[in-house]
């Protein structure tokens, strides 16, 4: 199974930016254990992390056809992107929203997920191990 991981916005600070909230491992690092995790299910992880919305609705569009299952971090664009929402839906790939944090216990824009509704699942709070639960529900899905 190819597996498509994309974090969004401030995500490239992970570690950095208010370890309180989001933990102090890297992103790299979490992707490392990522990596590790889907590789000896023998599967295969492509990574990325951009800044910019639509640089999110290339890669997306991208993987159509060339991607099994997605993991999305869509950072503070997952409160209000209807495009990411769309390119999501369209891509008909199956997608699971990760978030570091509990979205549900901060403020109230963050309450709210606009892509929640065209992903099978969303994981937030268990930092990243998030990531990892999100690749087995992804590989374990395939299998059935
Ligand atoms: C986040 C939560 C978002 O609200 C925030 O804008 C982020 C990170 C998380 O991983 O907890 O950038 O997606």
């Amino acid at each position: 199974m190819k597996i498509l991981v994309i974090n969004g916005p401030n995500l490239n600070l992970t570690g950095i930016r208010s370890p309180d909230i989001y933990g102090t491992d890297t992103l790299s690092s979490i992707i490392a254990e990522l990596d590790a995790y889907v590789e000896s299910c023998n599967s295969e992880l492509f990574s990325v992390q951009t800044n910019h919305e639509g640089e999110i609705i290339d890669i997306i569009q991208s993987a159509m056809g060339e991607i099994d299952g997605m993991i999305i971090n869509a950072g503070a664009f997952t409160h209000y992107s209807y495009a990411i929402r769309d390119a999501i839906e369209a891509s008909e790939i199956p997608t699971v929203e990760v978030h570091l944090s509990d979205i549900n216990s901060r403020e109230d824009f963050r309450k709210v997920s606009v892509i929640k509704d065209v992903c099978i699942a969303q994981i937030f709070g268990l930092g990243k191990q998030g990531y990892i639960n999100a690749a087995k529900l992804l590989l374990t899905r395939e299998m059935n």
